[in-house]
């Protein structure tokens, strides 16, 4: 009998920071190489709703033990493009940008990342993954075969949020997003635990000059090289 065990299926590891058009841009790569996709980030966004479900707040030392477990036993659901938490459609709550600042506080608990993280291994599924978030490449799928570190200067990604909330119909302030974003990318830069930030096995695109579909066929290009 053969011991050889299959080949685990491919993983492109997409990291960067906040607004850097990432999730855009993995999606389009997954969808053109016929590859699952995973979005880590809203992992940690329902999280962040589910804990406000539950008036959990992580700045409170004695709510850090329900956290956790919430992390470990987070009850979400993927649905095509819904995100279902206990049965309730929270794909717009998530997307928010209250969920995001409070998705990044909640990051930086090293229980809380260790309770999401199967949940995101168990994405990569046959015939490959692309994944996007902040530690993709490095803690999540450290065997990735094409890592990539996706970037844009703060003035245009805050440009692109601001595009993307009056894209809602909604109003933005751009001096208080780009101070948001500042804030966020200082936090995820600086937490002890898997770091935003390159790693040596990483290809680092800045795209502020740069349409979506040159990122893509970028992207498309080095995984057709490795
Ligand atoms: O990519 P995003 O903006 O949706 O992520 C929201 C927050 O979640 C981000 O500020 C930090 C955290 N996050 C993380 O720490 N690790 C990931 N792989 C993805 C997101």
């Amino acid at each position: 009998m053969s011991t050889a065990t299959s080949p685990l299926p491919k993983v492109i590891a997409i990291d960067g920071p906040t607004a850097s058009g990432k999730g855009t841009v993995a999606s389009l790569v997954a969808a053109q190489l016929g590859y699952h996709y995973l979005d880590s980030g809203a992992i940690y966004r329902v999280l962040a709703v589910a804990s406000e479900h539950a008036a959990l707040d992580v700045a409170k030392p004695e709510h850090q033990d329900a956290l956790v477990k919430l992390a470990w036993s987070l009850p979400v659901e993927f649905v095509g493009d819904r995100v279902v938490l206990q049965g309730l459609d929270v794909s717009a709550a998530i997307r928010t940008e209250e969920a995001g600042l409070h998705a990044s506080k909640l990051a930086v608990v090293p229980d809380i990342r260790a309770g999401l993280l199967q949940r995101q291994r168990d994405f990569r599924k046959a015939p490959g993954l692309v994944a996007d978030g902040r530690d993709m490449g490095s803690v999540v799928f450290p065997d990735a075969s094409l890592k990539v570190f996706l970037t844009a200067s703060a003035q245009v990604r805050a440009e692109r949020r601001v595009r993307q909330i009056e894209g809602r119909g909604q109003k933005a302030d751009f001096q208080a997003i780009h101070a948001d974003l500042v804030a966020r990318d200082e936090r995820d830069m600086q937490r002890a635990v898997a770091p935003l930030k390159p790693y040596p096995d990483s290809r680092v695109l800045d795209c502020s000059d740069m349409g979506i579909e040159q990122v893509v066929q970028t992207i498309i290009g080095w995984a057709q090289s490795v």
